[in-house]
C-alpha cells in the first residue's frame, strides 16, 4: 500500500517535470495506476488562450481512454508545485480541480472502483489521501445514463 502510494507519487512527480505551464508556472503531474499494475501519467498543458488549459489528470485520463483502458483504473496520485531546478516547491498537497474530479469519476465508475486519490505537495512533505467519493460525493456519471449497473 505504502509502496504503491509512494511509487505512484514518484511517477506523478516525474510527470510534472514534463508539464507545459509557461503561464502559471505551476507544474502538475498525475499518475494513474491500472488494475494490471501499469502506470500512465499526464501533465498539465497550458495555452495562450488560458481557458483552454488541460489539467494533468485530464491529460492522463485521455491517454488511458484512447488506449481502451478507461475501465482499468485502480488508483491515482497528483503532485504539483513551482519548479526550482529539478525540484518542485510547495508544501501543500495539490487537490484535483472540480472538472478533473468529474473526469476521474468517469474512469472510476467504468472501473467499478472507488479509487484512492493521493494528493501530494511539490516538496514531498505532505500527502492527503481521499476516496474519490469523498472528493466528489453524489457524482453524476455513466451509471446515471444507464451505461453501467
Ligand atoms: N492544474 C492541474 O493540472 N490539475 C488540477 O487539478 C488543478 C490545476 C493546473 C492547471 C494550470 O495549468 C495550473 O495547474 C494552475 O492552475
Amino acid at each position: 500500500m505504502t509502496d504503491t502510494r509512494d511509487d505512484l507519487i514518484a511517477a506523478a512527480r516525474d510527470a510534472a517535470g514534463r508539464a507545459y505551464a509557461p503561464y502559471s508556472g505551476f507544474h502538475v503531474g498525475a499518475a494513474l495506476l491500472l488494475k494490471n499494475g501499469d502506470v500512465v501519467t499526464g501533465a498539465n498543458v497550458e495555452n495562450a488562450s488560458y481557458g483552454l488549459t488541460l489539467c494533468a489528470e485530464t491529460a492522463a485520463v485521455a491517454k488511458i481512454a484512447n488506449e481502451g483502458w478507461i475501465g482499468e483504473l485502480a488508483e491515482v496520485a497528483i503532485v504539483g508545485g513551482r519548479p526550482d531546478g529539478d525540484a518542485l516547491i510547495g508544501s501543500d498537497p495539490v487537490n484535483p480541480c472540480g472538472r478533473c474530479r468529474q473526469i476521474l469519476n468517469e474512469a472510476a465508475e467504468r472501473s467499478k472502483v472507488d479509487i484512492l486519490v493521493h494528493c501530494a505537495s511539490g516538496d514531498g512533505t505532505a500527502v492527503a489521501t481521499y476516496k474519490l467519493s469523498e472528493l466528489l460525493p453524489a457524482a453524476f456519471g455513466p451509471k446515471d445514463l444507464g451505461l453501467i449497473d
